[in-house]
């Protein structure tokens, strides 16, 4: 058992409080509770409410639209993003009755409305309290809706159906005390979709369910976020057994809260601080240490590639249902449609799923319904037919709404992929996302979108300010999962959709000179890992560049159940600079599927028995093993033994 590890111990509530004024106004009167006070702010004037008050309120999901304009927006947690058609009526009306008509899907399977007036919020909370979800929590220093896979229980591929942990863990946490008390928001998703669809890398906290040794449990990713800061989870390597993780979430909820060093300075309080200082490993320690045991080794699974947003038709595990995953531009939804799509959903003991992407799915479908569903929802103003790229694009809530924008973000995002559509067609369905946001808040996570704008300004040479964006490249999710970097900075907002359309121009080029089982693959992620950056910005900012020439490459091929890791895809391609040896061509292979390494290599990062590797068809047993060198325009072959290769 590791030593015991000293907290925060020199840090007092006292320096905190001094500090930190969110934990004052905590201490002087913590925040559940204040929707109470609701009735004497309406009488004191939506002016005269104290700011502080106007702060505790966001512990129910209420936040101002904007200061000073006298609306407010209100978040709902949908846990996992399920809905029943009651609910979604129940919202719809509100939206219609309350809030404008307008609705937004938000990248925490929830969804908010706008346009709240003061006076009508007691009535809007006991109507969302009468539809079973809540607002407790949306906002806060609190467990956050928590998310999962939007098909959880139904996708026939998942590890096991999560949905029972996700509802255990909202019910303990919504609305408890202490654990409304964290030194910041707390991020939590539980994973069971082979494509890790949810986003574990962005979480603070993720679980993720395997099997192992026959006992269905978690593996563990802790410290992922996104802000300003953005980091990657990080795995804790433990197998959780599955009775034990509202107990591990628990203790390691109470080893950041108890630490007061996170409640000093707001900006550095998320968990993924406490992670970085201390490290996986000690994490883990910690945990251990505080629950009194150890937890067997296993490390977190690697995503399996395939489609992150489930759009389109599919088969449920159950025998005859099917899911209809539709792509919502923007994650708008007015009241309206929310209420039609209910009744649709009625009509054949349907419900549904709002996603991480702001779409929706449409759950449980009978088969020989499908055509009639398809015809209804199109009427209502969704189609299957949209471009995905729509559905697997995200922008924040945006200027109208968020005081902290500074550049256009839905409008923009809108902007965009109707000229990818109009120019690029169907080509651009898979491959591509578009994540936009108004500040570094990154509240539509552009750090981890294929392309990321986050909104920016400059000034012109009259003194006006103009709207731009910082533009990020090589970020992704699932087996892409990366922070993006911002390779463009202060585009233009007049010149952002051309500076995109170069790039994915440029990716379409090379994916169309691609063999046809490969073209489909190539994603825009794959051309930015095949391009330094700065060939990227030269693409971009459509300066000339060199046609790629693939025969100054060094090509890998795969084959066989191998490419079961790779999401399909049989080829690999790296410059003789980054490949100068089998070695380190195979290592950049795996820094892109790690999935494969098992697979491939031993512990000792030598080849397993069960596979062959080929340099121009020789074996490298019979050539320097893996440290076999490479030039450009070699071939390597990676094979399983039994394929006779
Ligand atoms: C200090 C200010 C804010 C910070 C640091 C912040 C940060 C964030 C972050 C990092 C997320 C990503 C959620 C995730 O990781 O899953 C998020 C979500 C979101 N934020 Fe903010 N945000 C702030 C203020 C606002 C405001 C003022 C609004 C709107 C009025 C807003 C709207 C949203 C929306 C719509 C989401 C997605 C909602 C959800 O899925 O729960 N944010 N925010
Ligand atoms: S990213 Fe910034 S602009 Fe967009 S909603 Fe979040 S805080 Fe507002």
């Amino acid at each position: 058992m590791a030593t015991r590890i000293q907290l925060g111990n020199d840090v007092s509530w006292e320096l905190v409080y001094k500090r930190n004024n969110v934990e004052r106004l905590k201490r002087d009167k913590f925040p559940l509770g204040i929707v109470d006070e609701l009735p004497q702010m309406i009488e004191t004037g939506y002016e005269d409410i104290p700011e502080e008050d106007m702060v505790r309120l966001y512990w129910y999901g209420i936040a101002h639209d904007k200061p000073k304009v006298g609306t407010f927006m209100v978040r709902l947690k949908v846990p996992c993003g399920i809905v029943t058609p009651a609910q979604m009526r129940g919202v719809g009306l509100i939206s219609e009755r309350y809030g404008d008509n307008y609705g937004e899907l938000t990248t925490r399977m929830g969804i908010q409305l706008h346009h709240v007036r003061l006076e009508h919020l007691p009535d809007v909370l006991q109507a969302i309290q009468d539809t079973g979800l809540t607002t407790t929590g949306a906002e806060g220093d609190t467990v956050r809706n928590i998310t999962g896979c939007p098909l959880s229980g139904i996708q026939p591929e998942e590890v096991f159906d999560v949905r029972p942990y996700i509802d255990q863990a909202h019910q303990f946490f919504t609305g408890n005390r202490t654990y409304s008390d964290l030194p910041r928001k707390f991020k939590l998703t539980f994973s069971a979709c082979p494509h890790q669809c949810s986003g574990p890398h962005f979480h603070d906290v993720a679980f993720l369910a395997v099997i192992h040794e026959g006992q269905p449990g978690f593996t563990v990713r802790v410290g992922g976020g996104l802000s300003s800061t953005p980091r990657l989870s990080r795995d804790l390597r433990m197998f959780v057994p599955e009775d034990q993780a509202i107990a591990v979430l628990q203790t390691l909820l109470d080893i950041w809260r108890e630490d007061l060093t996170y409640r000093l300075s707001r900006p550095k309080s998320r968990l993924k601080f406490l992670v970085d200082d201390y490290g996986p490993d000690a994490v883990r320690a910690m945990v251990e240490e505080r629950m009194g045991r150890r937890f067997q080794e296993l490390a977190a699974p690697e995503p399996v590639p395939g489609d992150l947003a489930h759009l389109g038709v599919h088969a449920q595990k159950q025998e005859g249902l099917f899911s209809m995953g539709y792509a919502v531009p923007q994650g708008w939804v007015s009241g309206t449609q929310l209420q039609q799509l209910a009744d649709v959903l009625d009509e054949v003991g349907g419900h549904a799923r709002f996603t991480r992407q702001q779409n929706f799915i449409l759950a449980d479908i009978p088969e020989a319904r499908l055509g009639w569903v398809e015809a209804q929802v199109e009427e209502i103003g969704f189609s299957l037919k949209r471009n995905r790229v729509f559905g697997h694009s995200v922008a924040c809530t945006d200027h109208r709404y968020c005081n902290y924008s500074v550049a256009e973000t839905k409008n923009k995002a809108q902007e965009i992929l109707e000229e990818l559509d109009r120019r690029f067609g169907d080509e651009v369905e898979e491959g591509l996302s578009l994540y936009v946001d108004g500040c570094p808040h990154a509240c539509a996570h552009h750090w981890v979108g294929n392309i990321g704008l986050q909104g920016t300004s400059i000034q012109a040479e009259n003194g006006e300010r103009i709207e731009a964006y910082d533009i990020s490249l090589r970020g992704g999710l699932g087996n892409e999962a990366a922070i993006g970097k911002p390779l463009l900075r202060r585009i233009p907002s007049e010149q952002a959709t051309e500076v995109v359309m170069r790039l994915v121009e440029a990716w379409l080029t090379e994916r169309r000179a691609q063999s046809n089982g490969a073209a489909a693959r190539y994603t825009f992620r794959d051309f930015c890992d095949n391009h330094s950056d700065e060939e990227l910005k030269a693409i971009a900012l459509g300066t000339e560049v060199e046609e790629v020439d693939l025969s100054d490459r060094v090509i890998l091929q795969l084959s066989g159940p191998l490419l079961h890791f790779t999401g399909g895809i049989e080829q690999y391609e790296a410059r003789p600079i980054q490949a100068r040896t089998v070695r380190s061509l195979i290592q950049g292979l795996l820094r892109r599927y790690k999935a494969l390494e098992p697979q491939i290599l031993d512990e000792k990062g030598e080849p397993v028995e069960h596979v062959l590797i080929f340099v121009n068809e020789e074996d490298i047993r019979g050539l320097q093993g893996l440290d076999t060198r490479l030039q450009a325009g070699d071939h390597v072959f990676i094979l399983p033994a039994l394929s006779g290769g």
